[in-house]
């Protein structure tokens, strides 16, 4: 791909394919947009536009602008000229066939095409495409126009080659992409994700603290340190001089017991209310919109201090 003239399509602009159009217009990319909703237009250029004062605090690219985005409810249209496809239609399989289906048979047939999918597998997402190999994972995280977090990864008949490309393609546009080299459930981040929040239900559900003490146990602790340097670093960091192989030794024993208390997926919806009700006492003082609103200027912020630290990763 040329980076200089990278045409990127868009199909599904719902919160993650705006997230998508907004970081790819910040890099100055021509985009095309495609989604058939009802007012799908005008919600999407309504997201860039909240959007982007963000994306001009985490750098514009020379030429970026927001009149670079085209909109039509014609997917073979919309990728005609892509180089690029970033599919981010609703998470059903049937619905993921049809969409590739329809965007080969206008593409051209080396444009990369990446899935967004939060949890269906390439190798099921690419059964039955004209160019298999061309199709990998694009998983992001929301807000995808901040979060630099890809999961790239390739099913059983993606070749290494677009795999390779696809992570220099996110790479060069400011992303973090990360490859994931075996399919799994849910990919990687989503996983860590659902273990933690296992445990988190689990600890309610045995009446060990409140959601509200659960959340602060995190955002005040390891989330932390976490937004800094992933599970392992920090493990070598509280092993002193003997780092991660010293903390093992001493401590993972009584990990393995505490492994062996924690709790299991709840079976049933049933811990649904009481997750709810703590949810809604910890909101109580607070106004959720300008919650998340701050949430995302502090994650700018973060950002923006990283890239000034050199030895952080
Ligand atoms: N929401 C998240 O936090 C999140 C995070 C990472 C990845 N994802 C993944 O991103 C994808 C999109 O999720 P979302 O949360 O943006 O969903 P969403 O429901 O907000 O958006 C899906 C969009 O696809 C559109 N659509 C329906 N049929 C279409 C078609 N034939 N062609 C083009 N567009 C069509 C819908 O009109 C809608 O706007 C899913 O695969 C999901 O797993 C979601």
């Amino acid at each position: 791909m040329n980076e200089g003239a990278v045409n990127v399509a868009i199909v599904g602009t719902g919160v993650i394919g705006a997230g998508w159009a907004t970081h790819f217009l910040a890099q100055g990319f021509a985009v095309t947009a495609t989604d058939p909703g009802d007012g799908a237009e005008s919600r999407l250029r309504k997201w860039i536009d909240d959007n982007w004062p963000a994306a001009g605090r985490l750098g514009l690219a020379k030429g970026a602008s927001r009149q670079n985005l085209t909109f039509t409810t014609d997917v073979g249209t919309a990728v005609r000229h892509a180089d690029f496809i970033q599919e981010s239609g609703p998470e059903r399989l049937d619905v993921k066939h049809t969409l590739i289906a329809t965007i080969e048979s206008a593409a051209k047939a080396d444009a990369i095409i990446a899935s967004s999918s939060s949890g269906l597998s390439v190798s099921d997402i690419q059964t039955g495409a004209r160019h298999p190999e061309r199709i990998v994972l694009g998983h992001p995280f929301n807000p995808s126009h901040i979060i630099p977090l890809v999961e790239v990864g390739g099913g059983r008949l993606t070749s290494p080659e677009n795999v390779a490309k696809a992570i220099a393609f996110y790479t060069a546009t400011g992303k973090k992409p990360i490859r994931i080299d075996k399919e799994v459930k849910g990919h990687i981040a989503n996983r860590l994700q659902v273990a933690l929040w296992q445990e988190a239900i689990s600890l309610v559900q045995r009446g060990v603290a409140s959601v509200e003490a659960i959340d602060a146990a995190i955002a005040y602790g390891p989330g932390l340190r976490w937004a800094l340097l992933g599970p392992f670093l920090n493990l070598h960091a509280s092993g002193g001089p003997g780092g991660v192989t010293h903390v093992l030794q001493h401590l993972g024993p009584a990990q393995r017991e505490w492994a062996k208390d924690l709790g299991t997926c709840p079976e049933s919806d049933e811990y649904i209310e009481s997750i709810a009700k703590g949810v809604e006492a910890e909101l109580t003082p607070y106004d959720f919109t300008e919650m998340l609103r701050q949430r995302d200027e502090l994650l700018i912020q973060l950002l923006e201090a990283k890239r000034n630290l050199s030895q952080i990763p």
